[in-house]
């Protein structure tokens, strides 16, 4: 059975069944490897992809949920890495050993897209699930002040 859905604003099919989990689908079928698998049980973000805008967790969400909907993985944040919050990330020499960043990435890209402004605490909210072994927290939210400064200047 194939499920029709679209990634990165690309018409995409997959082949995988229904109930697999949408990472693998992302990772092993599509070969978009900037998704990576932590903990498998929702509880670290390592994962975590828009579908419709949202931030998900792609290891426990089955393929079916993302049947003609719109799913966006850290490979379609931008062409080149110049997205506010890759920019920032890179200003702010976030990553350490880089593992959790994409999701964290697309944790923080979905709260600008909804919020360019947000406080410590939205931010604080908005990334809680994202666990980082490192703890890079203190640049990651640096980061996105940064990406929402530069995305609020882009308004004026
Ligand atoms: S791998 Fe999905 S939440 Fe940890
Ligand atoms: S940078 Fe290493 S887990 Fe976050």
């Amino acid at each position: 059975m194939s499920v029709n859905l679209t990634i990165n604003g690309r018409a995409a099919t997959a082949q995988s069944e229904p109930a697999t989990p949408l990472l693998w689908v992302l990772r092993d079928e599509l070969g978009l490897t900037g998704t990576k698998f932590g903990c498998g049980a929702k509880l670290c973000g390592a994962c975590t992809v828009h579908l419709d805008g949202e931030p998900i967790r792609s290891c426990s969400t089955p393929l079916s949920r993302a049947a003609d909907r719109s799913v966006s993985t850290i490979e379609g944040l931008s062409k080149d890495n110049s997205h506010p919050l890759q920019k920032a990330w890179i200003a702010h020499d976030v990553p350490q050993c880089g593992y959790c960043q994409s999701g964290q990435l697309m944790s923080a890209a979905a709260l600008l897209a909804a919020n360019q402004n947000p406080s410590d605490a939205q931010i604080d909210e908005a990334m809680k699930g994202n666990v980082c072994r490192c703890g890079t927290y203190v640049r990651v939210r640096a980061a996105i002040k940064t990406a929402a400064a530069e995305m609020r200047r882009g308004k004026a």
